[in-house]
């Protein structure tokens, strides 16, 4: 299947207001394309709507104002997405984000196992704000009259496959992994349907990337970030997608300035023998085996290398 981003083609963007939604959103632009951009900070979807317009007033430029998580709110905007965009040629469900737990514990730590409130939040932004986006968009594309390729892109993360403990990260990581087992489904679902089968499903796996989760808020010029070395520019993680859409990939991970994809790799293998080995959960991080698994992730990564 050749790539949607296309000149005329549309892309639909949750999160479109900074970080990784915003770089995709600026280079679906600069391949000019429409866009319908959905975010729930309405003050940066206001500057990303004018951003994005005045590259190219040509094409059309439509801003929603919306709760990923709020069912309803996706039903209220369905009418007007379809009005404004007869067809939607790529859909990026990548609206995310990391809560922390409220709820301290007698020694003063935040508990995440304490506070469940903590946890549906996480799920309700992660989880079911794709979901509820898939509800309503899949519906639109498939009453659309051209059978002509769609892509559906999920947001992942490498949390979700590799889980590293601690802080706030067991509900980010369990959401994450959540999304990469539900993005499977997807894929195989609608490409072993005949109806469905011109539609691609790809997860996005980004690495360590300089955007507001970092505190770089807003759709923000990149010469203007003082990012650190290590990560990567949204902008990389955006053209990272657009070649892993040209080659086909269901699995587009992107390294970053610190990780490698032989590291990558090399972790990802170790996580998933865990099971297979009956060692303990999460083995990279436990005393007594914290050593034997940076040896062993380091040697195959060297491997990979050579
Ligand atoms: N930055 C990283 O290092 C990194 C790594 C792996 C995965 N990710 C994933 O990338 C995706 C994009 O995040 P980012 O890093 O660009 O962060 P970001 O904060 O710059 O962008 C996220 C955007 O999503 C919007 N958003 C958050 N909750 C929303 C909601 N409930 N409804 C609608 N919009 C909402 C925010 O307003 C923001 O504009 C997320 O799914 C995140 O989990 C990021």
């Amino acid at each position: 299947m050749a790539s949607v981003i296309q000149s005329q083609k549309t892309a639909l963007i949750t999160g479109a207001a900074s970080g990784v939604g915003f770089a995709v959103a600026k280079l679906c632009r600069n391949k000019g394309m429409h866009l319908a951009l959905l975010d729930i900070d309405e003050s940066n979807l206001t500057k990303t709507k004018l951003v994005l317009s005045d590259l190219d007033p040509n094409l059309k430029t439509e801003a929603y104002v919306l709760d990923v998580a709020d069912r309803s709110a996706w039903k209220d905007i369905a009418d007007n997405i379809s009005r404004s965009f007869p067809e939607i040629d790529l859909v990026v469900l990548n609206a995310g984000r990391g809560y922390k737990p409220q709820i301290q514990e007698s020694r003063g730590r935040m508990n995440p196992w304490l506070d469940t409130e903590y946890w549906s939040k996480t799920f309700d932004t992660n989880v079911f704000g794709p979901l509820n986006g898939l509800d309503v968009i899949l519906p639109l594309i498939l009453d659309s009259k051209s059978k002509t390729p769609k892509s559906i892109v999920v947001t992942g993360s490498k949390q979700g496959i590799t889980n590293p403990p601690g802080g706030n990260n067991p509900a980010y990581n369990a959401s994450k992994a959540a999304i990469k087992s539900l993005t499977e489904h997807l894929a195989h679902d609608l490409r072993s349907d005949p109806i469905t089968s011109h539609i691609s499903v790809h997860l996005l796996i980004p690495g360590w990337t300089w955007t507001g989760f970092m505190g770089n808020v807003g759709p923000n010029k990149e010469q203007d970030m003082k990012k650190p070395t290590g990560a990567w520019y949204p902008s990389q993680v955006a053209e990272e997608l657009s070649a892993g859409l040209e080659k086909g990939l269901f699995y587009i991970i992107c390294p970053d300035g610190e990780t490698d994809r032989a590291l990558d790799q090399a972790r990802m293998k170790w996580g998933s023998e865990d099971v297979y080995e009956e060692r303990p959960a999460l083995s990279r991080w436990e005393d007594g085996w914290k050593g034997r698994a940076e040896e062993a992730i380091q040697a195959d990564a060297n491997a990979r290398r050579s």
